[in-house]
């Protein structure tokens, strides 16, 4: 198989501790060079994942030719600079979310994405896990009936850091919202296949000092008129909350919890009562189908590398694209104007 080669650009963070050792399982990939801007992370990246090149600067990565794709896990801020050098340099990104601080920059770098006829997908990588790729079809195939109602909650514990790139608005784009309900939104769209089309919202700093938000709620009004609910909190103990993921049709339900999540696993109990038919009181109805979500389950990170490199290997469309991702982006910047306008914002 004609594996892809990769440069993979910040790779201390995220980079280090879920994508490389995604991207080391992926039948199609192959690491050439890694860089950050701190030296001895990339060295010691180069050496923990067998990298031929490690640099603390993206000219000297760009300028490998063999190099055709790069994963961009740099700070949010760095993001816009680092794709268009890459484009410019033909390279093909894949390219962490947010993808810019604003959807409108997003937007500039998906448009020098085409003129430089490279590739873009973005890290939303919650969609790969077998669990939601299950879901989604089991609502493609009606058994849930129509949606009407869906949630999804992500959490952690992110108190406040000295010069901390995501606690400011100016180099993180917002809190936890911007950061994690980003990927609620996302996954409750790609499952159910509806695309939000009004959200209300309210966020704030309630625990700790930072500028951007530590938790953060919103709803949003789904195109058939189903109610979607995120939450996304930097203030809940990882421990204390079970990351829940809901989906309500009319002739049944999906209860998940800890699918949502960097590690592909969590249990998920999937409800079937089929068409209820006219009213009855008395509620007697044929007892729901229940039953416990079972698959072999993989790496999430692994078939983000594998689909973005498929998607270059056969020139198709990225499995998540720029298009996706700036849409979620600009949902969430209305979940801000929401708040602080204290209005319903349509999109
Ligand atoms: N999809 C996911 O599962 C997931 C999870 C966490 C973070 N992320 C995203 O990944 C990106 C990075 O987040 P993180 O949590 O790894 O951040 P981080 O701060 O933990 O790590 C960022 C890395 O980039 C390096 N760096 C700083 N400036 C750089 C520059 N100019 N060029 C190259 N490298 C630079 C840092 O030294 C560090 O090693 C963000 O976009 C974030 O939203 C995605």
């Amino acid at each position: 198989m004609k594996k892809i080669k990769w440069g993979v650009i910040g790779c201390g963070g995220i980079a280090d501790r879920r994508t490389l050792p995604g991207m080391m399982l992926a039948d199609n990939a192959e690491l050439i060079a890694v860089m950050d801007a701190n030296n001895e992370l990339a060295q010691s990246a180069k050496e923990k994942y067998n990298a031929q090149y490690a640099f603390d600067n993206i000219e000297e990565l760009l300028a490998i030719p063999e190099i055709e794709a790069v994963y961009i896990a740099s700070p949010v801020a760095f993001h816009a600079q680092q794709t268009e050098a890459a484009a410019k340099a033909g390279k093909h990104i894949l390219l962490e979310k947010p993808m810019t601080l604003t959807s409108k920059e997003s937007q500039k770098l998906a448009d020098i994405c085409e003129k430089y006829n490279v590739k873009i997908g973005v890290g939303l990588m919650m969609r790969f896990h077998t669990y939601h790729q299950m879901m989604k079809k089991l609502i493609e195939d009606g058994k849930l009936g129509e949606i009407v109602s869906m949630r999804a909650q992500l959490t952690c514990w992110y108190p406040d850091m000295p010069n901390n790139w995501r606690q400011k608005k100016a180099t993180g784009g917002g809190g936890s919202l911007m950061d994690m309900g980003i990927h609620c939104i996302d996954l409750l769209q790609y499952i159910s296949g509806l695309k939000a089309t009004e959200i209300a919202s309210m966020s704030g700093t309630q625990i700790f000092n930072y500028e951007v938000e530590d938790g953060g709620s919103l709803i949003a009004r789904m195109e058939n008129g189903a109610v979607a609910y995120v939450d996304a909190n930097f203030n809940i103990p990882d421990d204390a909350a079970v990351c829940k993921l809901e989906i309500y049709g009319t002739e049944g339900s999906i209860f998940a919890e800890g699918t949502i999540s960097q590690v592909e696993g969590g249990n998920v109990r999937v409800t079937i009562c089929g068409n209820q038919g006219g009213y009855d009181a008395a509620q007697n109805r044929e007892p729901a189908q229940s039953y416990i979500m079972e698959a072999e389950l993989g790496n999430m990170y692994t078939k983000e590398v594998e689909g973005f490199g498929n998607a270059i290997l056969n020139d198709t469309v990225p499995p998540v694209t720029a298009e996706d991702a700036i849409f979620v982006q600009k949902l969430i910047e209305s979940a801000y104007e929401s708040n602080d306008k204290k209005k319903f914002i349509k999109l």
